[in-house]
């Protein structure tokens, strides 16, 4: 096509998130070269507020590749959550089940991270670019985009990633006769808040109740950020301060007296609840990884942490083929990805319906939910199931 500015390169990405830039970070450590695309702009990414909780595997992904180490001294190290039922605390002490821990990081600074090493090391990362669209999936794919200067270009590579989250394009571009969609709708969305005072608590508290599911979790010293179950029609701007701040306490009040710390809340927004799977994650030379491919309700924080172990496999299948042509570890990546995201599928929704209420539940209901928590946190096998699943299964 005339006009058209053309780029070669090996791995061609969609998305710019997380996944997108530490599948290229990883890539360029072993010397295979990608482009990035993404149709946002980097101060959309940067500024759109994401889960906290990073496994320990994801941690040790940013910093033994080197992309940053600011993780482990901006970020806060957590042995353990609370499950408060009844009024009460029980903590799962992480550290003593399974020996592991969790980093409290939000996903906005791991954002900033990968896109700083990109940066640093001359990526060729694109932000703000529009039109695109992918094809040749099953020969030589291209993404086809107009650059954020207003140059139509064309990206061919070898290997395609559709790593362009739950909205993306990507996805769709797998006929329909190719994929399983796996779906299912969840009648719960949470209102999350971010707010200006001191914590209220030092470790995450996932607080079940009869007014429904709230989340007490932290971002730093002076800023907090806390989620209540709330309708999925919920209109976030017909909320004052104050009734947040009660419907939050009264999920959290209880005879030991537990009062939240308070502050101006400058952030509200309503989060949609649904799981996702598309199975295969693949199409002839096309790889989706993370949101792309699948979506877990944010019970448990796994979204990010599953889009890392995705690219930590499709890494290994891409880096297999590009040195010695071997194309046997990629054709198992959908199968080896989809092994996690199933379980970390049934680990949010287990997480959920355990903590959440549904606005038809019945009193049998609410004191099963009691029987399974209590089992839970009277168990150490129970515990052990939480803590394994929490701070990440080890890589099979
Ligand atoms: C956060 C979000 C989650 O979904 C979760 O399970 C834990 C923490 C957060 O935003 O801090």
């Amino acid at each position: 096509m005339p006009g058209t500015r053309r780029i070669d390169t090996q791995v061609g990405i969609v998305g710019g998130g997380p996944a997108g830039l530490m599948l290229s970070h990883l890539l360029a450590t072993a010397g295979i070269d990608s482009v990035v695309v993404d149709n946002r702009t980097h101060e959309t990414i940067r500024t759109t507020h994401r889960a906290g909780i990073l496994e320990h595997g994801s941690v040790s992904m940013l910093v033994d590749s080197r992309a940053s180490d600011r993780v482990l001294t901006a970020g806060h190290k957590h042995e353990g959550i609370d499950l408060r039922f009844g009024g009460e605390s029980h903590r799962i002490d992480f550290t003593d089940l399974v020996g592991e821990a969790v980093w409290l990081y939000p996903q906005n600074e791991v954002f900033t991270d990968l896109a700083d090493a990109r940066s640093r090391d001359g990526g060729d990362v694109r932000f703000g670019v529009s039109d695109t669209s992918v094809s040749d999936l099953t020969g030589s794919p291209r993404i086809s985009f107009t650059d954020a200067d207003g140059v139509t270009t064309e990206v061919r590579a070898h290997i395609l990633v559709g790593a362009d989250g739950s909205q993306g394009i990507t996805k769709w571009a797998i006929p329909q006769d190719h994929r399983t969609d796996h779906f299912t709708a969840y009648p719960y969305a949470w209102f999350g808040i971010l707010c200006e005072a001191p914590p209220s608590a030092e470790e995450l508290i996932y607080a079940h109740s009869e007014h429904g599911f709230a989340l007490i979790s932290q971002r730093d010293e002076r800023i907090q950020r806390m989620y209540f179950q709330c309708s999925p029609d919920e209109d976030a701007s017909a909320w004052s301060e104050d009734r947040i701040w009660a419907e939050l306490q009264k999920r959290v009040d209880g005879p030991d007296g537990f009062k939240l710390r308070q502050g101006r809340i400058f952030d509200k927004t309503v989060l949609k609840f649904r799981s996702y799977v598309c199975e295969p994650l693949r199409y002839g030379n096309l790889f989706l990884a993370g949101d792309a491919g699948h979506t877990v309700p944010p019970t448990g924080a796994k979204g990010l942490n599953l889009a890392f172990a995705d690219v930590r496999v499709l890494f290994e299948g891409i880096e297999s083929w590009a040195s010695n042509g071997s194309r046997d570890l990629l054709d198992r990546y959908s199968e080896r990805a989809l092994d996690r995201v199933w379980r970390a599928q049934h680990f949010s929704y287990w997480m959920t319906s355990m903590l959440h209420s549904r606005s038809d539940a019945t009193s049998f209901d609410h004191k099963r939910q009691l029987g399974e928590l209590s089992s839970v946190v009277t168990s150490r096998h129970g515990s052990a199931y939480l803590a394994e699943a929490y701070t990440g299964w080890p890589n099979r």
